[in-house]
C-alpha cells in the first residue's frame, strides 16, 4: 500500500484536490489517499462550506495555522506539516495552485527527501511583486512531477530548463469540480436571495493586495463599480481581505445602491453566479478559467496574467489597472459587443484521473 497526502489550504485549493481525491478511490486497494487542511482559511464561508459543497471528507489532519505575515504563515505551516510527514511517512505529496501552504508544504517534504507533484504547474505572470508568482516559481523549481493546465506552462518550464521527463499536459482539475457540479447549480436559489435577475446583473470580485491595500487603486476600483451600477445590478461577495480594507479606507460610503455587497459565497452557488452573469469583473486566478469554460464574459482588472489562454482563446480580456479602459470594456460588453471564446484542450473533466493514472504508474 502507498501513501500520498494531498494539501488544502486556501479557498482555490478545495475544488482543484476534491476531484483528485475521487480519482483516488478508484485505487483504493493500493492508494491510501490522506488529506492535510493546513488552515490557511479558516472561515465556515472560506473553508467549511466548500467541503460540503464538493463532498470532500473532513481531513484527516487540520494544522489550524490561520492568518499571518507571509513569513509567519509558511513557517507555521512549514512546522506542523514536518510533524505530519515524519509521523506518516508517505510516498508522495501533491500539493496545488499558489498559495502560501503550496509553497510551505513542498519545501518541508522536498528537504525530507519526500517525492512532491505539484498540480498546476508551469503558470507564470511575469510579476514578482505577486507573492503568487515567487510561490509558483519556487514549488515548480523542487517538484518531482509538474502538472500544467495549459500549454504555456510546458514553455515557461522548459524556459526554466526543467527536465521534460516530469511535466505532463492533462489539463485542469478545477474544471472537473466546474463540470461535475455545474448541473447542481440548477437548484441554486442564489438569484432569488438577492432579488437578481439571471443573464442581467455584473458579478465582481476583488482581493488582490494591488486592487484592494492600496488607497488610490481602491477608490478607483469603487468609482468603476459605481458608474456600472447606473446600468445594472452588481453583485460583489466580499472577501475578508477587501472587507477589512473597505471599512478602513471607508468605502462604503457612496455607494450606488445597486452594489449588493455579500460574504463570501459557497461553491456551487457562486457556479450558479458565475454561469448566469452578464459580464464579471475580477481579481482572481480560477475565475478567469471557470468564466472561460463557461463562455461567459470577463474583464480581469490586473496587468498581467498566469493563465494566458484564457485571454488567448477564453472570453477574458486582460485590461490592467486603467481603470478607464476598463469601464469602456465593461460597457461595450453591457452594450452587447460580446468576445467570442473557446474551451482551451484537455478541460474536459478527466484531469485527475490523468494526473491519477499518470501518478499510480510512477510511484
Ligand atoms: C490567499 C492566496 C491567494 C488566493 C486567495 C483566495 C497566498 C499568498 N494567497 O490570499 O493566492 O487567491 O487566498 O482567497 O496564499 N481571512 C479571514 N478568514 C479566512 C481567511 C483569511 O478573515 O478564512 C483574512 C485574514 O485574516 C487576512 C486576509 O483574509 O487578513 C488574507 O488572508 P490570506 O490567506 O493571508 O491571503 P488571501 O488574501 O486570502
Amino acid at each position: 500500500m502507498k501513501k500520498i497526502i494531498s494539501v488544502v489550504g486556501a479557498r482555490p485549493n478545495f475544488m482543484k484536490v476534491a476531484p483528485l481525491h475521487k480519482a483516488f478511490q478508484t485505487y483504493s486497494n493500493i492508494i491510501q489517499h490522506i488529506i492535510c487542511h493546513t488552515g490557511q482559511h479558516y472561515d465556515e464561508k472560506m473553508s467549511k462550506i466548500f467541503f460540503e459543497d464538493l463532498e470532500l471528507p473532513k481531513p484527516d489532519y487540520y494544522l489550524g495555522v490561520g492568518s499571518g505575515s507571509h513569513a509567519e504563515q509558511t513557517a507555521k505551516v512549514m512546522i506542523e506539516f514536518e510533524k505530519i510527514l515524519i509521523e506518516e511517512k508517505p510516498d508522495l505529496i501533491i500539493v496545488v495552485g499558489d498559495v502560501n501552504s503550496t509553497i510551505a508544504c513542498s519545501l518541508t517534504a522536498a528537504k525530507l527527501h519526500v517525492k512532491v507533484a505539484h498540480v498546476e504547474a508551469g503558470l507564470r505572470s511575469g510579476d514578482m511583486m505577486m507573492p503568487e508568482e515567487i510561490n509558483r516559481i519556487l514549488t515548480d523549481s523542487i517538484s518531482d512531477y509538474l502538472f500544467v493546465t495549459e500549454k504555456s506552462g510546458l514553455s515557461n518550464l522548459a524556459n526554466e530548463g526543467v527536465n521534460h521527463d516530469k511535466i505532463f499536459l492533462t489539463g485542469n482539475v478545477m474544471i472537473d469540480s466546474l463540470i461535475n457540479y455545474l448541473p447542481k447549480t440548477e437548484q441554486s436559489k442564489v438569484h432569488e436571495k438577492f432579488g437578481i435577475t439571471k443573464g442581467k446583473y455584473v458579478l465582481v470580485t476583488l482581493h488582490r493586495p494591488s486592487n484592494v491595500d492600496i488607497l488610490e487603486q481602491a477608490i478607483k476600483l469603487k468609482d468603476l463599480l459605481n458608474t456600472i451600477a447606473e446600468q445594472r445590478r452588481i453583485i460583489f461577495p466580499m472577501h475578508p481581505r477587501t472587507l477589512q480594507k473597505w471599512e478602513n479606507f471607508d468605502l462604503f460610503n457612496s455607494l450606488n445602491s445597486n452594489i449588493i455587497i455579500t460574504e463570501p459565497i459557497g461553491y456551487i452557488d457562486f457556479l450558479g453566479l458565475t454561469k448566469n452573469a452578464e459580464l464579471i469583473l475580477t481579481d482572481s486566478g480560477g475565475i478567469q478559467e471557470e468564466s472561460t469554460y463557461m463562455g461567459v464574459q470577463c474583464i480581469t482588472l490586473r496587468t498581467s496574467t498566469e493563465r494566458p489562454i484564457t485571454v488567448e482563446v477564453g472570453t477574458n480580456q486582460l485590461l490592467g489597472n486603467n481603470l478607464d479602459k476598463a469601464r469602456e470594456a465593461a460597457l461595450s460588453v453591457l452594450s452587447g459587443h460580446l468576445k467570442q471564446g473557446q474551451i482551451p484542450e484537455l478541460w474536459d473533466g478527466n484531469s485527475a484521473k490523468r494526473i491519477v493514472d499518470i501518478l499510480v504508474q510512477k510511484i
